[in-house]
């Protein structure tokens, strides 16, 4: 089992498999992207080592992100190797390339999908994105839900941008087992400090949202980010997840992986130990665990608050949500 200084026990790896993105979310990155080279990537061969004595030691779920997943050439197969030791598996995508690959992933045993949508509209996709592309990742949310699989919308709340569309998001929930997760704006978006964001917190979303319905709460693992609540008769979910405000890290289970193989014990936090480089160095896997059981022991309560003075936000795409 790992646990960290706090008796917190982690199950649960977020691992991005890499920094590239179709996209241009203005949130997380700017338009000009400086994206890592491949060789800087850890690679399938080194994914599979490092989780193997992972999931021995007791991490059971592992959410592969980005950047967009899809993007990397050979995930398909690292996933069906993953899938033979690893129990559960979820994946975080955009949806642009995501469609031709559902009916693989169904049959792999993989079926929880979040899609990242920030708009029901197609020309402010296009502004918040930067890409045109709202046409085919409304088409893998079709065939997302056609093929039954459990997806969870990651909707980003931004004021003056998006906040307009919390019913029609909540409508979404009406006649599709849908769940709406609206997220809190975080400052990873890659451009420094001019973070502007948190005008909305999830209270002033279930708020704006209570003005229209009479949300249920729902029940949750402690562990979860999002609290959740059902409309009365509504066949979906809706969720707000506190990710500014976080007010779950005293339950927090994950342990995040970017793409080049640094370890987070923290979102907020920066990288502890790169584990890429110690592979590359022929460390034995009995010497990496060793290394990650010493920088969980060392790990903050709260890694955002430990962190407060030096803040250097990235781009989510390369701590992969
Ligand atoms: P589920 O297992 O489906 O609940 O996934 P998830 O909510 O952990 O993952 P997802 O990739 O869909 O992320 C949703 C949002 O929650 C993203 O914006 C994440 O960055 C945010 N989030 C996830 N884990 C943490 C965390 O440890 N701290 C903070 N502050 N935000 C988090
Ligand atoms: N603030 C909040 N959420 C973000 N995401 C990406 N960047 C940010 C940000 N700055 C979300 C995306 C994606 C998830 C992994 O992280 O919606 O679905
Ligand atoms: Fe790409 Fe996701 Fe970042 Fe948007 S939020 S640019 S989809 S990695």
């Amino acid at each position: 089992m790992l646990t960290d200084a706090h008796n917190r026990i982690i199950n649960y790896i977020r691992l991005a498999v890499t920094d590239r993105c179709n996209l241009r979310c203005t949130y997380c990155m700017p338009e000009q992207m400086q994206f890592l080279q491949r060789r800087e990537l850890l690679t399938n061969e080194e994914i599979l080592t490092l989780l193997k004595p992972l999931a021995a030691a007791g991490i059971d779920k592992l959410r592969i992100t980005g950047g967009e997943p899809f993007l990397r050439k050979d995930l398909m197969p690292l996933l069906t190797e993953l899938t033979a030791f690893i129990p559960e598996i979820s994946i975080t995508t955009n949806g642009v390339l995501t469609q031709p690959y559902i009916s693989q992933l169904k049959a792999l045993g993989i079926r929880k999908i979040n899609l990242s949508l920030d708009t029901l509209q197609r020309e402010r996709f296009l502004e918040i994105t930067r890409r045109d592309q709202f046409p085919a990742v409304m088409q893998t949310l079709y065939s997302l839900l056609e093929h039954d699989m459990l997806v969870k919308l990651n909707v980003v709340i931004m004021g003056g941008v998006n906040t307009d569309e919390l019913k029609a998001f909540a409508e979404l929930t009406k006649q599709t087992p849908v769940s709406v997760r609206f997220i809190e704006e975080m400052p990873f978006n890659g451009q420094g400090h001019d973070f502007s964001g948190h005008q909305w917190n999830y209270l002033r979303i279930l708020d704006s949202l209570r003005e229209y319905y009479a949300l249920e709460h729902l029940p949750g693992t402690p562990q979860s980010t999002s609290i959740n609540y059902q409309i009365p008769g509504y066949l979906g979910q809706i969720g707000v997840i506190p990710a500014y405000s976080r007010t779950f890290c005293g339950t927090c289970n994950r342990l995040r992986i970017t793409p080049t193989g640094g370890l987070k014990t923290c979102l907020y936090g920066s990288d502890v130990l790169n584990v890429r480089d110690l592979l590359r160095s022929g460390a034995s896997n009995a010497f990496i665990m060793n290394e990650i059981r010493n920088a969980l022991g060392n790990r903050a309560a709260d890694g955002f608050e430990a962190e407060r003075q030096n803040q250097h936000w990235d781009s989510m795409s390369v701590i992969g949500g």
